[in-house]
């Protein structure tokens, strides 16, 4: 069994008398790269300030390498947080805001310059010393906001959204650059973000949250194929969801009757949530749009169907269609798209039954 490094009890908080975190519990293992994930105003940001001891803990509790921090100061948490505005101080240039906290520590000062030239050689930020916060630019002011947090050589860090204000493409490679740098330190962090595929992207574990309340906790797969509930199916991805009335159900395979056909589902019995389905009850298939294949012939076997193109979008790498096909909309992507691609008219395609999951109506 892996370590806990960071573990959240029953935690609640409110702000006046609107409940911002509702009865959170969490584990996160030792050196992983865990992401809070969750629209906006569902209290991400609350959850790491109390962590890190921004906010007074008023019900649960917050343990750090085992120990109850409940009542213990930020500065002696161990757990430095990157904020999303950076929070640079304008008026010192790069190198005294990096060295801040250490300074704040007395810490001696040929310690801080040998911490000094580790961090800023590791992050490639040498060349902006002797600048200030105005004179960089927002790639830039992000990895000094980072070398500030990585030089006090923290247990535990914690990012709130710290690639949001870059542009696209530098967001997607710094991404990766993050990765890597906490996988070569092996600290144990905690990421938020309402990005979807930036949560994928980075995390070991995500957990996804919805009004105060974690939805589901799971590996990027888990949540992604595995989706406990319709909130995370539709918040982590596109999905089509079809209801349909369980016909059959063993331990190989379930059948769904939706809209006058039969769907046949393959998914692991293991990776089904809860239970067994039994037959006659409503049911929901989740099914993500690369789970469906375009078909060259006429359909013939197992979840093979007919549909019309209704609409479709070119997106380099694939194409996303809209497909009118049992009975509702269907959104199917295509990758590595032949260019003489159909955009229009009758197709058959057929939904991988592996790939399908099953969501029940209670969840
Ligand atoms: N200091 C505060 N006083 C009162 N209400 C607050 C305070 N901070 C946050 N809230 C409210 O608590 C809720 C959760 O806020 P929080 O900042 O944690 O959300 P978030 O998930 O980080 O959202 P975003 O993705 O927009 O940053 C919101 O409804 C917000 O308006
Ligand atoms: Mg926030």
């Amino acid at each position: 069994m892996a370590e806990s490094h960071v573990i959240i009890r029953n935690l609640s908080k409110s702000f006046g008398k609107t409940k911002v975190l509702d009865d959170i519990s969490l584990e996160i293992e030792k050196g992983s790269f865990t992401t809070l994930l969750g629209p906006s105003g569902c209290g991400k940001t609350t959850l790491l300030r109390t962590i890190a001891g921004f906010y007074e803990v008023e019900k649960g509790e917050v343990s750090i390498g085992n120990r109850v921090v409940n009542t213990v100061p930020s500065h002696l948490r161990n757990a430095v947080m990157v904020f999303q505005d950076y929070a640079l101080f304008p008026h010192m240039n790069i190198r005294e805001n990096i060295t801040y906290g250490l300074r704040i520590r007395k810490t001696p000062a040929e310690e801080i310059e040998r911490k000094l030239e580790k961090t800023v050689s590791y992050l490639d930020i040498k060349n902006l010393l002797d600048r200030t916060p105005g004179e960089i630019s927002g790639g830039q002011q992000q990895r000094v906001a980072l070398a500030r947090a990585l030089i006090m050589e923290p247990e535990v860090l914690l990012l709130d959204e710290p690639l949001s204000n870059l542009d696209a493409k530098l967001r997607v490679s710094i991404r990766a650059e993050l990765r890597q740098i906490q996988q070569n330190l092996k600290i144990t962090t905690i990421y938020v973000t309402h990005d979807q595929a930036e949560a994928l992207a980075m995390s070991d574990t995500i957990a996804i949250m919805k009004n105060g309340k974690i939805m589901q906790v799971g590996s990027p797969s888990d949540v992604y194929y595995r989706p406990d509930n319709a909130f995370v199916a539709s918040f982590v991805g596109t999905v089509n969801f079809i209801e349909g009335t369980v016909k059959t159900s063993s331990e190989e395979k379930v059948e769904v009757e939706a809209n006058g056909s039969l769907i046949t589902v393959r998914e692991k019995p293991a990776d089904r949530q809860i239970r067994a389905p039994r037959p006659g009850e409503k049911i929901t298939l989740s099914i993500r749009p690369e789970s469906i294949k375009m078909l060259e012939n006429e359909p013939e076997d197992e979840n093979s169907f007919r549909g019309t193109i209704k609409n479709y979008i070119f997106e380099g790498s694939s194409i996303r269609y809209w497909v009118n096909a049992l009975g509702r909309e269907l959104i199917v992507d295509v990758f590595n798209p032949p260019e003489n691609a159909l955009h229009a008219g009758d197709i058959c395609f057929r939904i991988d039954s592996a790939r399908i999951h099953l969501i029940f109506q209670e969840s």
